[in-house]
């Protein structure tokens, strides 16, 4: 950067320090002129353009696709032909296309462009960016549920000018493809549901070659060969090649998911208007220093999976492309059409989706439940990794602690105020000069000695390794990383420099497969010196951070292995860095049994499989503290649910309210960590006075009793795709006024509902109920029944407002300890709570928490079942090579109390209750002992004792 004068070192010093964090400046917001509007991005302005040319012509614009009927061919549940388009130029561009409707129920519908397939393009000023259209997106994300259809059939009774194919279960499905314009209609039992180029906005900006001085009729081309934005000059050797679709969801008026942004759960219109969006939802991940709310701006992670949801129906869509992409939401009144919507449906959302280069390439989701495509979308991607059982405890996080003495003293505070905790965390400052795979000799000596300290109460330490790497001649990273080649480059095919936390450094190229081998050597205890098996990692600034990059990340024109443009791979690229380090731990030592854990800032579909993410540097504000629940919220929704938010806020100090009623929300994240920036004052909850020290206690605790109830959940999340938290549309997909609510979870299938206070002087909040079902207050056990409206609750601070509904048994256990590790073997409690019928059901999944032998049956999975006065333990799942030997490990875990809330009267007079285990009368009753309670708290009655095995099939009769 050419600069002189000692003012314009100062400026660039200072805003540096700014933009890095180092200066906070308070109630300061995102700087908007580091990243690009709508209008600034070429492409998004020109796929707005066409947009609104074709609502400026209505009825007389029509889409110039067209798929030639001569080259339609339909074999093996896949349908493919030749989209046409003529251009204003009279070019004849051949797209070929391909449908593929899958076992799942589930169609792909991929466009490429021919002549770039073939790879014979020109392209500018010798670049050596390869010239195909990026088709490798599904290499780093799809890992199954391709399998296509084999009852997919073509309709025989088509008109002329349409195929049509018969697909899904029992044939319900059908594509109904027009020819001319182009057009496709997803019908479920014969109604539409999805519809694709409905309004024509279908856009592939194919190749042409650049010729000086001459422009295309009509065309806006200042952005096709070269782009400059904040001072960068992105060169694009290919030209125009953006991607576009429009996608109408008829009778649809709630659209969620598209993370990652800090916006409310259901996703607002975004072509201006009151309360709506001026710009479309963005993504292209990247460090946004202090992100504004209530913004379509992009975040640090990308998930193209939107859902549409009405009552009776969700359906959805799943745009893999990895390039920036830009969404428009708009919701019309729908024009009645009994076909295409149910008689109350009044709205149509319309979406427009663009990405800069690579392929059209989706999927799209019939549904009919929310639940359908978690599971449909996990098929494909992944479902959320069932982590270790400490990365679901409590986190204690901060930039940074100091020295190794420190963590220790902190490790040993925790136990002091008797505070449980299972990981502590090493921000940048403990490398030594911020070299990753090294600690700082000063401050941090003996780091075996702080880990082994650490192990005596089975916690764990997670150290921060970013994907830069400081470019020092003397830093064995750094020489390994360039005498292999490993490096990204900049566009002329040199290793790319750029500035992050370590100054000049270099960034490792993942996309590399030679990069993942060298990854995982660098993560071996020997080469790692001082790392141990209680060492986990945290990959940060993976969007990549670039802190003199454009709009702070890497220049588009970039290349990776095989000569792909930045700009194609963007959004992947940090989950390219995640599937090494996953990887990496694996591999760490030979006949490694231990399930990885890392920590992601960035993140793209499919990283649920690898990692646990969070939502960035937020701000200790009550507004920041209120957005982390809907953006926790979408990311389950978008099935990666192991989500959470710096608790406390990570810029600025919070005061000692907004503290607690943090830690009060955060037990709520799938992901609980308090962190901090280095300029914040110290707040480890011991350090809080009283009475909120207390409070933030309980709230910590109240997690830990619940863990098995979260551990459960997770385990559904990482067989089904459900998210952990749930909102309230996914728990009641009819009840429309639940539809909007984002302020308020699920936790699982378990029963608990959480309304976390998010607002300041708060001592009463209102939570929504949606069915007619008695509600509990968790603790005390106050009633709250009626459906469809708010019931006020207290909300004192030192009072979480949770509930549990009619009809669940909930796991938990009461003995606190400092660690989860430490509760292995402790006994369960169940709360039981009973349906309008007198009947409640319940799950529980239990393993080691640590290996990977649940994968061969070494688990307890349990359906626990209250009905006609018996409550009973059936096993679920199936048996593998060590079940038996997990299920005996286990033989001493039972169940040591029965909490029965709200019970049948006649219990009064009962004493004892009867257990019956493994079939047998074990010969033992054991006492009942019945609690009465007035002024709108229920009664209850609590089994003492029953001592029943917890992997073991019993009956308690009541
Ligand atoms: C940015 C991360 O978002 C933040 O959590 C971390 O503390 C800093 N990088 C320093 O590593």
């Amino acid at each position: 950067m050419a600069r002189s004068g000692p003012s314009a070192c100062w400026t660039l010093l200072l805003s540096l320090l700014v933009l890095i964090g180092c200066i906070v400046v308070p109630g300061s917001t995102v700087k908007h002129e580091n990243f690009k509007t709508c209008a600034q991005s070429g492409f998004c302005k020109r796929n707005r353009a066409l947009a609104d040319n074709a609502s400026a012509q209505g009825a007389s614009w029509s889409s110039p696709y067209e798929l030639d009927p001569a080259t339609i061919h339909f074999k093996d549940g896949q349908l493919s032909g030749i989209l046409i388009k003529i251009t204003s130029t009279n070019v004849k561009v051949r797209l070929p296309l391909l449908v593929s409707f899958l076992e799942s129920g589930a169609a792909r519908l991929v466009v490429d462009e021919e002549k770039r397939m073939k790879g014979d393009i020109e392209v500018r000023h010798d670049s050596k960016a390869n010239k195909k259209r990026y088709d490798e997106t599904e290499k780093w994300v799809l890992v199954g549920g391709l399998e296509v259809s084999k009852s997919a059939t073509l309709n025989a009774q088509t008109e002329t000018g349409f195929t049509k194919v018969l697909y899904g279960p029992e044939d319900k499905y059908e594509a109904i493809i027009r020819h001319a314009p182009f057009e496709v209609e997803f019908q479920r039992d014969g109604q539409t549901h999805v519809q694709l180029n409905h309004q024509g906005l279908f856009n592939m900006e194919h190749w042409r070659p650049k010729v000086e001085g001459k422009e295309e009729a009509g065309e806006d081309e200042s952005t096709w060969w070269e782009e400059t934005f904040g001072g960068n000059t992105d060169s694009k050797p290919r030209g125009p090649e953006s991607v576009g679709l429009d996608i109408t969801f008829p009778g649809y008026n709630h659209v969620f998911g598209i993370p990652e942004h800090a916006d409310s759960l259901s996703l607002k219109e975004t072509r201006g208007g009151d309360g709506n969006h001026e710009d479309p939802y963005r993504l292209y991940n990247a460090d946004v220093f202090e992100y504004e709310l209530d913004s379509p701006m992009t975040l640090y992670g990308a998930i193209p999976l939107m859902q549409a949801h009405r009552k009776g129906s969700t359906v959805g869509v799943f745009w893999l492309n990895a390039a920036e992409t830009w969404i428009d939401i708009v919701k019309k009144s729908a024009s009645f059409n009994p076909l295409s919507m149910s008689a109350n449906s009044k709205i149509d959302t319309q979406t427009h989706w663009f990405s800069e280069s690579g392929l059209i390439d989706l999927f799209i989701f019939l549904g009919p439940t929310p639940q359908d495509i978690s599971k449909t979308y996990g098929e494909l991607t992944g479902y959320t990794t069932l982590p270790q059982q400490f990365a679901i405890a409590y986190h204690q996080c901060r930039w940074n602690y100091v020295t190794d003495e420190d963590v220790k003293e902190v490790d040993a505070k925790f136990d002091k105020y008797q505070i449980p905790f299972d990981v502590i965390w090493l921000d940048l400052e403990y490398t030594d000069d911020r070299k990753y795979f090294t600690w700082d000799p000063m401050t941090f000596p003996d780091p075996k000695g702080m880990q082994e300290q650490l192990a005596e109460s089975e916690r764990k330490l997670v150290v921060l390794i970013d994907p830069h790497i400081k470019n020092k001649k003397d830093y064995f990273v750094s020489q390994e990383l360039n005498s292999k080649g490993l490096a990204v480059l900049n566009k002329d095919g040199e290793v790319y420099d750029g500035w992050c936390w370590p100054g000049s450094s270099n960034w490792v190229d993942c996309f590399n497969p030679a990069a993942h081998l060298w990854w995982s050597s660098l993560h071996k205890f020997d080469r790692f010196k001082g790392s141990l098996s209680n060492l986990f990692i945290w990959n940060d600034m993976n969007e990549p951070s670039v802190f003199n990059g454009p709009e702070t990340t890497m220049p588009k024109d970039n290349l990776h292995f095989d000569n792909w443009e930045h700009r194609d791979v963007h959004n992947v690229n940090g989950m390219t860095l995640v599937n090494a380090t996953y990887q990496a731990m694996l591999e760490r030592k030979k006949g490694e049994v231990r399930r990885p854990f890392i920590l992601t800032r960035s993140f793209y579909a499919g990283s649920q499989r690898m990692a646990a993410m969070w939502t960035g540097d937020n701000q200790a504000t009550w507004d920041h503290l209120a957005m982390s629940l809907p953006m926790v919220l979408t990311n389950g929704v978008a099935g990666f649910p192991f989500a959470g938010a710096d608790v406390g806020g990570f810029f600025h100090n919070p005061d000692k309210d907004l503290l607690t009623r943090w830690y009060q929300a955060g037990i709520w994240y799938p992901f609980f960590r308090a962190h901090a920036h280095i300029d914040t004052r110290r707040r480890e909850p011991y350090l809080i006075s009283e009475p909120h020290r207390t409070i933030i206690s309980q709230a910590i605790r109240l997690r830990y009793q619940l863990l098995p109830a979260w551990y459960t959940a997770f385990h559904e999340a990482s067989i089904n795709g459900t998210p952990i938290v749930r909102p309230q549309y996914y728990a009641f997909p009819d009840d429309e006024q639940g539809f909007a609510i984002d302020d308020q979870l699920y936790l699982g299938e378990t029963g608990l509902l959480a309304k976390p206070v998010v607002t300041e002087n708060t001592i009463t909040t209102d939570i929504y109920i949606a069915d007619d079902e008695k509600y509990y207050d968790y603790f005390d056990f106050t009633v709250y029944q009626g459906a469809g409206k708010h019931h006020t609750v207290p909300a004192p601070e030192d009072k979480i407002p949770l509930l549990i509904q009619g009809g669940h048994i909930v796991p938990r256990r009461d003995r606190p300890r400092r660690s989860s590790a430490l509760m292995r073997w402790d006994p369960y409690t169940f709360v039981v709570t009973l349906d309008k019928n007198g009947e409640s059901e319940g799950t529980l999944y239990v393993d080691d928490g640590e290996t990977f032998d649940y994968e061969r049956g070494g688990y307890i999975h349990r359906r626990f079942q209250f009905r006609n006065s018996v409550l009973s333990s059936e096993e679920l799942g199936t048996k593998g090579s060590k079940t038996a030997e997990y299920v005996k490990s286990m033989a001493g875990v039972t169940v040591e109390r029965v909490v029965i809330i709200d019970p049948p009267q006649e219990w009064k007079d009962k004493s004892t209750v009867t257990i019956i285990e493994d079939g047998a009368r074990a010969g033992s009753t054991t006492s009942l002992e019945y609690y009465e309670q007035t002024g709108g708290k229920a009664s209850y009655a609590i089994v003492k004792n029953p001592n029943v095995g917890i992997g073991k099939t019993w009956r308690i009769e009541f």
